[in-house]
């Protein structure tokens, strides 16, 4: 079974707590969830492999560390998601970013892919799925389906908040995804919004309603 991280790291949690505040606009908004999510970059690549490396420098040779094994990839999933990318890539700048656009079709209420655009080499990438509000889990885990039926193996989830529905779904569909969360919040509401949570994410990012 996948593991859930919550990342209880101080910046993260009074960040967090500045975003979730219905007075905070949405300048103030797009900056949190970039340094959040920077910050939770931080963490989640905590446990990347290392290797080490001969180098010269200015007063002899050594032999250092530097990362080992995959190239990285983080796929935001529309359109909240876009609001994580540029904090993920300002620590880790080489990854490839892919994209998926998902809607919810309103009689089989099935998510359907109307875009995606993955790197090629996926089967070979570590793969971080940034979505920031964990509700239901139907999202992140059509997206994860579609990036696995693309060859991607090594994902990961990533989110600003998530309800213990959208865990518990996302375990049971995905056991092999480990789930990076900055808080757990307590339940959904009928509309499928996380409470307390922070209201409608991509609306706040983007400023509309
Ligand atoms: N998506 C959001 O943006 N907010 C929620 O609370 C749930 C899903």
């Amino acid at each position: 079974m996948s593991k859930v991280v919550v990342m209880d790291h101080p910046l993260i949690q009074h960040k967090l707590t500045m975003l979730r505040d219905i007075n905070t606009g949405s300048k103030d908004f797009r900056d949190l969830v970039k340094e959040i999510s920077m910050l939770m970059a931080y963490e989640m690549t905590r446990e990347l492999p290392l290797e080490d490396a001969e180098i010269e420098t200015p007063l002899c040779t050594m032999t250092s560390k530097t990362l080992a094994g995959k190239k990285l990839g983080i796929i935001p999933i529309l359109r909240a998601g876009l609001g994580m990318v540029d904090g993920v890539l300002q620590l880790i700048p080489a990854a490839k970013v892919g994209h998926i656009g998902l809607y919810r079709d309103p009689e089989t209420l099935q998510p359907v892919e109307y875009y995606c655009k993955l790197p090629s080499d996926v089967p070979e990438r570590e793969l971080f799925v940034l979505d920031p509000m964990l509700a239901t889990g139907g999202s992140a885990n059509a997206a994860i389906q579609f990036i696995k039926d693309r060859g991607g193996v090594n994902i990961r989830l990533v989110s600003l908040i998530a309800a213990p529905e959208g865990v518990d779904a996302v375990h049971k569909a995905h056991p092999d995804v480990d789930i990076y969360v900055a808080a757990m919040d307590e339940k959904l509401n009928d509309h499928a919004y996380i409470v307390p949570g922070l209201g409608d994410a991509g609306d706040r990012l983007f400023g509309t309603k």
